[in-house]
């Protein structure tokens, strides 16, 4: 696994380091790689290596990030050969006195906008295909909630794992499939799929097998790993794909339905409905008509389905 080294900011990386970048320009067409020279301090990153290029060297180096802590999962790149994290990537975990070089190319599978930017938007639309939310048959319920779906602490514990992910994309840059079948739905929107089906709160598990049956769906799976080795929330999605296998086989041979379906519970007796603003509380923005919002219902549409949710606000 590529996970985290926990002391890698404490080692010393080499005083200066070459950061080889792969570059590219959408307007002229030109790929090449340039190399630029950063003076390190302990703790240092790649992505703070590359900041420091962008303000100190070269501003037109092109980059995506956000939070700079491993959660918001925008900075993922190829460094040294391995789709990592640049932010949660420390130089001395990757470069040392004997070879401080540190290669950073864009995420591979992904399309490149510029430099190290790649474009998500097949990767999120493949997210999109899997429903990555609660599906239920309760409209009633779902139009006017009166109770909570409850789960049980066992059940919640098996799919945790795949909950933490945080759609960074390096599994798909590191799935072998995935470059050879851009169609394929690959390792990060799979794991959510199986995530949902094994999800006791959600009823649309049919509909989501289905989708995984398809030509690019989980039967393209090697079965090699690399998703799960790269990934930096240690979610194992090739292991899913696998459970997610098992199931549709069981499935199409009659063998499987999904055994349990949670009811609606009450609500726990701590929740009270929302006490009013006091007048003097002023809204965020006076451009958001917080009370309309309230009161607007938020309508999902699921193929020939058709959800509303209305906001229920609760202390
Ligand atoms: S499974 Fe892991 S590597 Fe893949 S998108 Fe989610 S967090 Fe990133
Ligand atoms: S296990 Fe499957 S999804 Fe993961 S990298 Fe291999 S082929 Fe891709
Ligand atoms: S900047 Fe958010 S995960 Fe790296």
């Amino acid at each position: 696994m590529v996970g985290i080294d926990p002391k890698a900011a404490t080692k010393t990386p080499p005083k200066v380091v070459t950061i080889r970048v792969r570059r590219y320009n959408p307007v002229s067409g030109r790929e090449w790689w340039q190399e630029y020279k950063v003076e390190t301090h302990r703790g240092m990153t790649v992505l703070d290596a590359l900041l420091k290029i962008k303000e100190e060297i070269d501003h037109t180096l092109v980059m995506r990030y956000s939070c700079r802590m491993g959660v918001c999962g925008s900075c993922g790149m190829v460094i040294n050969g391995t789709p990592r994290l640049a932010c949660q990537t420390q130089i001395a975990e990757v470069a040392d006195e004997a070879n401080p070089v540190i290669t950073v190319e864009p995420l591979y599978n992904f399309p490149v906008i510029r430099d190290l930017l790649t474009d998500f938007t097949s990767f999120f639309e493949k997210h999109r295909k899997v429903m990555p939310y609660l599906i239920r048959n309760d409209r009633e319920e779902q139009e006017d909630p009166k109770g909570q779906y409850l789960m049980s602490r066992e059940d919640y514990e098996y799919l945790e794992e795949f909950t933490l992910c945080i759609s960074c994309g390096l599994c798909y840059a590191a799935c072998p499939v995935a470059a050879i079948d851009p169609d394929y739905l690959g390792p990060q929107a799979l794991g959510y799929l199986f995530r949902y089906v094994i999800d006791t709160r959600d009823e649309a598990w049919e509909m989501r097998l289905k989708i995984a049956d398809d030509e690019h769906g989980c039967h393209r799976c090697h079965y090699a790993g690399t998703c799960s080795m790269v990934c930096p929330k240690v979610v194992d999605p090739a292991q899913a794909i696998q459970r997610l296998r098992s199931i549709l086989f069981k499935y199409k041979l009659g063998l499987y339905r999904k055994k349990k379906i949670s009811g609606i519970s009450p609500p726990p007796k701590e929740w009270k409905p929302r006490k009013p603003l006091p007048p003097e509380a002023k809204p965020v923005s006076s451009e958001v008509d917080y009370k309309k919002l309230e009161e607007e219902p938020v309508v999902i549409e699921v193929e020939d389905r058709r959800i509303t949710l209305r906001h229920k606000i609760y202390e």
